[in-house]
């Protein structure tokens, strides 16, 4: 079935969404944004949150009415929800993933789905046992370079791929932000490798069409946490601003200090928090070699501090070569600061330059290089934020012909590499992706069940 026709609403009915994790990303993309395009057919019936401060400003913010709730199965039990939202900490998601498809909704989950193999298990046991369905808003498929890119690989522009090189670069703003609060936690965010690598896994397995069958990886962390000599208790009361190159001033953002400085009081989540904290246990730089069961090998690398934002990736074939990166400072004429380009990125009102565009250059072997140049969105990761919810909410029958929606089996493939790369790192031996879970790579993706 495809994963896209999953919430397709009930005729004459609006689809009740109830949400969980009342922060940024779901009060803002989850939230706001759900209610202000989608509201002709979607309703909110239920907001819950461990923090009361955040939880109320969530029901203002998103302009909604239903009830908001503290607890979880309450929430679940008084409002019955055909689709629930799990936009909480990483290492939470299975809890309310596998508890509400037990209450007889379908699931959208945020990446990544979970964080270890005994919780992906679960989540895949409990849709066995209750037949909803579980949807990963892997939003980074959707976008225009991205999309452009799977479409080559399916026509066979650069003929059999064989092996894959793949680069992401996280800048000094946006890479340093994951240190600062739970994500630089591995029993919160599974480590870098599945809270954020896991967006590009996917990518991979989307783009090589085939599942992983083994990985190996190294990691450690040299820049941040114990690695500086000084250190503070958080950056608004920090006796080191001056010297600090990572000072980030939270006190200039209304919307950080209404979401997190205000409601501190309730759970202590600090979210200025120092980068050279000495219990910080994430890497910060990861190299990971993948192999597929078609034969493609990848080598895969994530930096966090890195003084430009982008990445570079190459598609080697039995015939030639795809190449596409996206903001090499070589490459481009953007003259963007780089703490400013992490804005638009995040901020969902797409702003499309019609004269920008981001390249592919496709070559043959002892033939010609021909240049493709893909219309450019930055808004909201790609522009492809936008379009990953109206498939969801908007046209969910409309056909899917690059097969862009995610479902279970993607959301588990992706983080079953970053479960097996850090499983890999801890301790020094390739790790089978088999050995993780019961699911069985398949040499076409989504070919075995
Ligand atoms: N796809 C993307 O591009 C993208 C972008 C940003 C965030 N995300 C994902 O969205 C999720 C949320 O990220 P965020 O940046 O909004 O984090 P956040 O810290 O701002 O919000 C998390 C919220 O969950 C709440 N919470 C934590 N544990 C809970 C529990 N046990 N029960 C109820 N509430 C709980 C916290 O109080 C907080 O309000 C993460 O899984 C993250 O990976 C995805």
């Amino acid at each position: 079935m495809n994963p896209s026709a999953v919430f397709a609403n009930k005729p004459n009915q609006k689809l009740k969404i109830a949400l969980i994790g009342t922060g940024i990303r779901g009060i803002g993309f989850w939230g706001k944004t759900v209610v202000d395009q989608y509201s002709d057919i979607v309703e909110f019936v239920g907001l819950c949150d461990i923090n009361p401060g955040r939880l109320a400003l969530a029901k203002k913010y998103m302009g909604v009415s239903c009830n908001t709730y503290d607890h979880f199965d309450t929430m679940m039990k008084d409002t019955r929800p055909d689709l629930l939202i799990v936009t909480t900490v990483d290492a939470t998601h299975h809890e309310f993933i596998v508890k509400g498809l037990e209450y007889g909704a379908d699931v959208l989950t945020e990446k990544p789905m979970t964080t270890d193999e005994v919780k992906c298990q679960q989540i895949l046991d409990a849709q066995r046992k209750t037949g909803k369905k579980v949807r990963v808003g892997f939003n980074y498929r959707y976008g225009t370079l991205f999309s452009r890119i799977k479409e080559l690989l399916a026509e066979k522009t650069a003929g059999r791929i064989t092996s894959v090189d793949f680069h992401w670069y996280l800048n000094t703003y946006h890479g340093a932000d994951y240190f600062r609060r739970w994500h630089g936690y591995r029993e919160k965010s599974g480590t870098l490798l599945l809270h954020k690598a896991s967006h590009h896994f996917d990518l991979l397995n989307w783009w090589i069409d085939s599942d992983p069958v083994e990985v190996n990886a190294y990691g450690k962390l040299e820049h941040y946490g114990k690695n500086n000599p000084f250190r503070g208790e958080n950056c608004r009361n920090c006796s080191h601003k001056a010297e600090c190159k990572f000072h980030f001033d939270i006190t200039k953002d209304d919307h950080l200090m209404k979401l997190y400085v205000e409601n501190e009081k309730y759970d202590g989540y600090i979210r200025d928090n120092c980068l050279w904290r000495t219990d910080i246990n994430i890497f910060d730089k990861m190299a990971v070699q993948i192999k597929y069961a078609n034969d493609v090998q990848v080598s895969y690398s994530l930096t966090t501090y890195s003084p430009y934002e982008g990445l570079t990736i190459a598609f080697n074939g039995m015939k030639g070569r795809i190449d596409s990166w996206q903001d090499l400072p070589w490459r481009t004429e953007e003259k963007v600061s780089q703490d400013e380009r992490h804005a638009r990125e995040m901020n969902q009102e797409a702003e499309e330059d019609s004269s920008a565009y981001d390249e592919i250059i496709v070559s043959e072997n002892f033939g010609k290089s021909e240049l493709i140049k893909v219309p450019f969105a930055r808004g909201g990761h790609g522009g492809g934020d936008r379009r990953l919810q109206d498939q969801i909410f908007r046209n969910p029958d409309l056909p899917d012909p690059l097969k862009h929606a995610a479902g279970l089996r993607d959301g588990a493939m992706a983080i079953l590499i970053g479960i097996a790369a850090r499983k890999s790192i801890d301790e020094g031996r390739p790790v089978k992706i088999d050995e993780l879970t019961d699911l069985k790579p398949g040499v076409e993706r989504n070919s075995v069940v």
